[in-house]
């Protein structure tokens, strides 16, 4: 069943047409799609547009955020061993190339499901190209990656192990590895009648990443607690939506519904004042075309007080700058101080609860050891993970929500 909402915004001469389309694959929600003023790229989805209905007084922007973004939905796990040998294998170093870099290692838990540094750090302490999205709520966007390029979470969890600046293994080395690790293919068989494979593998990450959502007082709100939010946070919420943030931050994750550019309304890249990278083309990577340049997915908001360093370049530390360069670039209106104080405000009261089973339990996995990149016998040596583990990823943000768990000895194979 497809609904269309419309709603006319005076205050702005903005016409935000909210689709509200079908169902997500994964999800069971809803996803909303706004197109912005002016205009979208190609690749970009477009959902159906009605006329506006409802006359522009009769909502304040309150309602409008209450219709352009949904609640993230109650949790409903299917097969909870699937879930956790997704878990292990997420958080296991086993997956790449020497036994030293998990998907957790530039996706912690603790750090938002991102990563601390500007660009991660891969195996053999190579420098990757853009900054780590988060993984958490990622299974309600459209599309997986900054460009778009994977459609979904198992298309997705395929990438990092074979790629060479982050896991830098192989199908065959991983299929292998999985192979000879106890206890995994005790795991697989118990989930998956045919074993160890690389669908199986991707399936399960996949089915794990699908528990990574964080509902918070937001949610709360927007089924109708309107006592869920501080009036500072409520403040923030009316400039999100009268300022024009939600024409592109909307649906369940408030991001991942659609490609837009960055520089909508000026230059950003010339701001930035640093060398075009081949990461800033955007979209451009993946169609070749021209009016795709420098567009990307609009990412989540959900948990961005967690996540920085911002943008797809990394290029802002704090939330408050972050808030201005979209005002700046993607709006063109400049916000006052007050305005950015209660817009970071609200993104705040974003930060929802990871589950308590998404963590991995203590002593799951093996206790760190030092691998040897220069010593290719020590590299089948038992796997890494967590934060002080040698993977010279930077372990975690200041403001950690919760230490990490103990590593405790792998039991003997
Ligand atoms: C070396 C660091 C690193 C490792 C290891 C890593 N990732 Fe990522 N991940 C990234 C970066 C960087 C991106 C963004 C890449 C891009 O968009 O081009 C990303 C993107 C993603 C996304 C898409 C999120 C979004 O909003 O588009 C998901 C999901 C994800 N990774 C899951 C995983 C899983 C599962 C693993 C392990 C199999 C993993 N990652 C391992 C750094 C890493
Ligand atoms: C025209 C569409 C558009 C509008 C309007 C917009 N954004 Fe964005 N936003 C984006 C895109 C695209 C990105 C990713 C840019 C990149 O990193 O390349 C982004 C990124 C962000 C980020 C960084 C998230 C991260 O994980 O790095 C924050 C925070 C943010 N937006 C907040 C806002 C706020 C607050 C407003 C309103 C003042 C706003 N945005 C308006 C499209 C938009």
């Amino acid at each position: 069943m497809k609904t269309v909402i419309s709603r006319l915004m005076p205050s702005f001469g903005l016409a935000l047409a909210v689709g509200v389309a079908g169902s997500l694959t994964l999800g069971g929600c809803d996803s909303v799609r706004v197109p912005p003023p002016w205009g979208e790229g190609t690749g970009t989805p477009l959902t159906e547009y009605a006329e506006p209905i409802g006359g522009p007084s009769s909502e304040g922007p309150l309602a409008v955020l209450r219709s352009a973004v949904q609640p993230i939905p109650d949790l409903v796990v299917a097969n909870t061993d699937k879930v956790r040998l997704g878990r292990r294998l997420f958080h296991d170093p086993v997956l790449s190339g020497d036994n030293t870099i998990s998907c957790a290692s530039c996706h912690s838990l603790d750090h938002g499901g991102a990563d601390a540094r500007r660009s991660s750090l891969g195996i053999h302490n190579q420098v990757g190209p853009i900054n780590s999205p988060t993984v958490l709520n990622a299974r309600f966007q459209f599309v997986q990656f900054w460009d778009g390029r994977a459609t979904d979470l198992r298309d997705q969890a395929g990438g990092p192990m074979t790629n060479a600046l982050e896991m830098g293994n192989t199908w065959d080395g991983v299929l292998a590895a999985l192979g000879r690790t106890p206890p995994y293919r005790e795991l697989f068989q118990s989930v998956y009648p045919d074993g160890v494979t690389q669908a199986n593998v991707r399936d399960a990450i996949a089915t794990y990443e699908e528990t990574l959502v964080t509902p918070s007082r937001f949610d709360r709100w927007l089924k109708g607690a309107d006592s869920a939010l501080t009036a500072d946070e409520r403040a923030g919420a009316e400039l999100f939506v009268t300022t024009g943030c939600v024409t592109c931050h909307q649906g369940v994750a408030l991001g991942g519904t659609s490609f837009q550019r960055l520089g909508a309304v000026g230059d950003y890249f010339a701001f930035r004042g640093t060398p075009l990278t081949e990461a800033d083309n955007g979209r451009y990577n993946v169609t070749h075309n021209e009016a795709d340049r420098h567009f990307f997915k609009v990412p989540t908001l959900r948990n961005v007080e967690l996540t920085g360093p911002y943008f797809h370049d990394g290029s802002r530390e704090t939330l408050e700058d972050a808030v201005r360069v979209m005002a700046r670039f993607q709006l063109g209106r400049p916000l006052e101080d007050a305005q950015v104080s209660h817009l970071v405000a609200f993104l705040k009261s974003l930060t929802g609860e990871i589950p308590a089973e998404a963590r991995l339990p203590p002593g799951e996995l093996p206790p760190p050891a030092a691998p040897n990149p220069a010593n290719p016998a020590t590299l089948g040596a038992p796997g890494v993970v967590g934060p002080g583990a040698p993977t010279g990823i930077r372990p975690a943000a200041p403001a950690l929500p919760r230490p990490a768990a103990p590593a405790a000895p792998r039991p003997a194979a």
